[in-house]
């Protein structure tokens, strides 16, 4: 999704702010970049290119405010005269946006009859000619935006910027916008980790609110227009969580995190998980919901819950839900997970539920997020910041909160923290193969098709073993319930086929090795992670039992194999194709 970072300050390098802070947002996923800068009240710097972000020139510009913006395509190609910022006729008033106005067309229309010139195919090109045009009739600038905000539809971030007055007010409802400030200047970004290299307070505005920048003071209006004071949050964000160090992609460095993350949990969370377990006990019917990887995470979830807690909770894709929410009642519970708290999929489901007076429990990794602030409860994954666009420690993460979380339900937390802690081990054991899962990678690097089969628990980590393999490697992957093999997927298995498949001793190892000979017998290539040895097996990866904790190393596996198979096709794994890290929009 698109990435809005802005300043005005004492800085004088406002370009190169701007540069690093557009390029801490590229792992949002973008296809091209614009950048305005005032360099004195009668010159600006503006530059749009498709592609990625470069910063010749830019070092040079000696300025104090701008604003930039990373485009992912929604309304017209990928093409300069679509990139932000975009600007009025007079080349006075300059927008960026995140976003979709639903209602452009007809906007565009009507001031095209008033003589406006529109040169792209966006939506977003309308939002400085509105403003142009409202200025004709309306000489303050905050009664403009307030006029625009009654006239445009959809869910958007949008910030503009009044050139000649040095100023810039921006709004947003669904889609993010975080403020920040420091001892130097004034930020907004479209999200928080782009601050963190300067400053660790900042502010997530609310639907409707109004930002005002002018000479390096804030000011902030509530959505009725009236003065509101900012209560700054601290976060605890660490500027070095946000850049690579050593590593050579954020993928791997937040795969080798894991261990880290999952001993906070283990160590810290109990209380927290307790207070979510008392609300799970009061309710009358709890939903996990989620997306991708998160709804996986709630599968995962639902067998926890019953084989640990015996519990029926239940599962759904978080753009289905908003579809299921009629039978929610004031004793329903929705537990949102989402690692960004952004994803738009999720924020109006929840938005849906809360109208049904269901009450919310978001589980989510961003402080201030969309959904963290729609919750009526929320817990925190202490993941720290994720880049890469793929989930890897905020999916353990989860899985780790949800185990922990049927535990307490059972009263036996002190046994789930141990196999968590079992499985911590697994997953530095996992972590230190990667050699061996590098050279399986290799060898599978020009396969078709990669099937992963898993029953009970594992069923959903052979999902999400899935998803990590085809979004950034590009091969297709599809995981399956082992039962499942007999009712079509066997046609598929050739000669050669990899089927990996994960088989910790639990209640399904017996159906799993039998699933594992009927592939074998018809010529598959049979890569098998359990923690005993079978000559079925054309390669073996040994992870401990650590009861259903088990799932989270075996999905470690999946993750280091997805980098090692996307590196050896050439991709990066840190920006996948037509990929973002949140789904801001439908
Ligand atoms: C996971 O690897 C994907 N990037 C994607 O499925 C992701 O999990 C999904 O978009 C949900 O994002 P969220 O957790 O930020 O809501």
């Amino acid at each position: 999704m698109c990435g809005i970072f802005a300043y005005q300050g004492k800085k004088t390098d406002v370009a190169n702010l701007i540069f690093y802070g557009l390029k801490s947002l590229e792992y949002r996923g973008y296809d091209s970049w614009g950048i305005l800068i005032k360099k004195n009240n009668h010159h600006f710097y503006l530059k749009r290119q498709t592609g990625k972000i470069t910063d010749e020139k830019l070092k040079t510009i000696v300025a104090t405010e701008g604003f930039g913006h990373t485009r992912w395509a929604t309304h017209g190609g990928v093409l300069e005269k679509n990139t932000h910022p975009h600007f009025d006729c007079q080349k006075q008033i300059f927008v960026v946006h995140n976003g979709i106005i639903e209602n452009f067309t007809q906007l565009k229309q009507n001031l095209i009859k008033k003589g406006h010139k529109l040169y792209s195919e966006t939506d977003t090109e309308v939002l400085p000619h509105l403003a142009e045009e409202l200025g004709k009739k309306i000489n303050d600038r905050l009664k403009i935006i307030k006029e625009i905000i009654k006239k445009i539809k959809g869910l958007n971030a949008i910030i503009f910027y009044f050139f000649k007055n040095g100023e810039f007010y921006a709004f947003k409802n669904s889609s993010p916008i975080v403020v920040g400030k420091n001892y130097d200047g004034v930020f907004l970004a479209s999200d928080a980790a782009a601050l963190a290299p300067y400053t660790n307070k900042v502010y997530f505005l609310d639907d409707g609110e109004i930002i005002v920048i002018k000479n390096k003071n804030l000011s902030l209006f509530d959505k009725n227009g009236k003065p509101k004071k900012i209560s700054f949050i601290d976060l605890n964000y660490k500027a070095q969580d946000t850049f690579l160090g050593q590593y050579k992609h954020f993928m791997i460095k937040e795969i080798s995190e894991q261990p880290k993350v999952l001993t906070t949990i283990a160590e810290t969370q109990e209380q927290n998980l307790k207070k979510a377990a008392k609300l799970i006990k009061n309710s009358y019917g709890s939903y996990l919901i989620g997306c991708g990887s998160a709804y996986y995470a709630c599968l995962v979830g639902t067998y926890f819950f019953s084989k640990i807690a015996k519990r029926h909770i239940n599962a759904a894709v978080a753009s289905e839900f908003s579809y299921l929410v009629d039978f929610l009642k004031e004793t329903s519970l929705v537990i949102p997970l989402s690692q960004s708290g952004e994803t738009i999929d999720i924020i109006s489901s929840v938005k849906k539920a809360k109208e049904k007076k269901a009450k919310v429990l978001a589980i989510t990794n961003v402080l201030g997020s969309t959904l963290y602030r729609e919750a009526h409860e929320k817990l925190l994954l202490l993941a720290g910041p994720e880049k890469c666009v793929l989930a890897t420690k905020s999916f353990t993460a989860k899985l780790a909160f949800l185990y922990l979380l049927a535990h307490i339900l059972n009263g036996s937390f002190k046994k789930g923290k141990e196999n968590l802690k079992k499985a911590i081990k697994e997953v530095k054991k996992i972590i230190n193969e990667a050699d061996k899962i590098k050279k399986l990678a290799s060898l599978l690097k020009n396969k078709k098709h990669i099937f992963i089969l898993g029953r009970g628990v594992s069923y959903p980590v052979a999902l999400e073993s899935a998803l990590k393999i085809k979004e950034s490697s590009y091969i297709h992957a599809e995981g399956f319930a082992g039962g499942e093999l007999k009712h079509g997927v066997i046609a598929l298995i050739e000669k050669q086929t990899p089927v990996i498949i994960y088989n910790p001793s639990d209640e399904t190892y017996e159906d799993t090795l039998s699933s594992a000979y009927e592939v074998s017998a018809r010529g598959a290539y049979v890569i098998g992670i359990a923690s005993k040895n079978n000559p079925v097996y054309n390669q073996f990866f040994s992870i401990e039992d650590c009861d259903d904790a088990t799932t989270i190393p075996n999905v470690v596996f999946a993750q280091i194999l997805g980098y090692y198979l996307t590196l050896a096709r050439g991709f990066d794994p840190d920006k996948p194709r037509n990929l973002a890290k949140s789904v801001t929009v439908k």
